[in-house]
């Protein structure tokens, strides 16, 4: 399955599927950023994967950066789209184009603690539990059905650093894990719903 893959960061959920992309029957056509000073850029490089820059500064309005974005998705045949750690809101014309068919993370259980800052929510709040959301992304931020959500439980003694590092070890192990199902055939997001063979999620 042809897969872009589009970062603003570190990119350490993407090394996790670069490591695992064989295995998982995905192929990594692409890395778009719209930071360069993405470390993810140099994973890609490195894994010999192609890369792209979209700076969204150089553009004046959401929608000329997203027709840019989609036209260089385009351009890299992509069958999926994968969101990972990438930190721009997308238009609706965006989000209904790849609609069924683009993948986000979000460090958190959605819908609790949507956008920003969510390690340090959950702490502040007092949560006992914590962790990390694959959904598909649909006009909605952080709004779209979910297809696999981590656990991960906050102990007394956490700092937003020591919950970060956990949640982030076990985003590494559910995106692979979604790439593979949308890969094999087995994902389907009907009326809003995310179905894994046939059944809800
Ligand atoms: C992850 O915590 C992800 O949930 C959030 O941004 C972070 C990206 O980390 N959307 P990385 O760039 O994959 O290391």
């Amino acid at each position: 399955t042809r897969t872009v893959v589009i970062i603003s960061g570190s990119g350490s959920n993407l090394q996790a599927l670069i490591d695992r992309a064989e295995e998982i029957g995905i192929e990594i056509c692409g890395v778009i950023s719209n930071r360069e000073d993405a470390y993810g850029l140099q994973r890609a490089q490195r894994a010999g994967i192609a890369t792209a820059l979209v700076d969204h500064r150089q553009f004046d309005s959401r929608e000329s950066f997203d027709a840019t974005l989609a036209e260089t998705i385009d351009g890299m045949q992509a069958e999926l789209v994968i969101l990972a750690g990438f930190m721009r809101i997308l238009t609706p014309e965006f989000t209904r184009r790849y609609e069924g068919r683009m993948l986000n993370i979000h460090p958190s259980l959605l819908p609790k603690y949507r956008g920003l800052h969510t390690h340090k929510r959950a702490l502040e709040a007092g949560e006992q539990w914590h962790g990390a959301t694959i959904h598909f992304v649909t006009e909605e931020l952080d709004g779209g059905a979910n297809i696999i959500q981590a656990p991960v439980a906050i102990n007394s003694s956490d700092s937003e650093e020591t919950l970060a590092a956990r949640v982030h070890g076990v985003e590494h192990r559910i995106y692979p894990l979604a790439a593979q199902w949308f890969a094999e055939g087995r994902l389907r997001l009907q009326e809003g719903r995310a179905y894994l063979d046939g059944a809800p999620l």
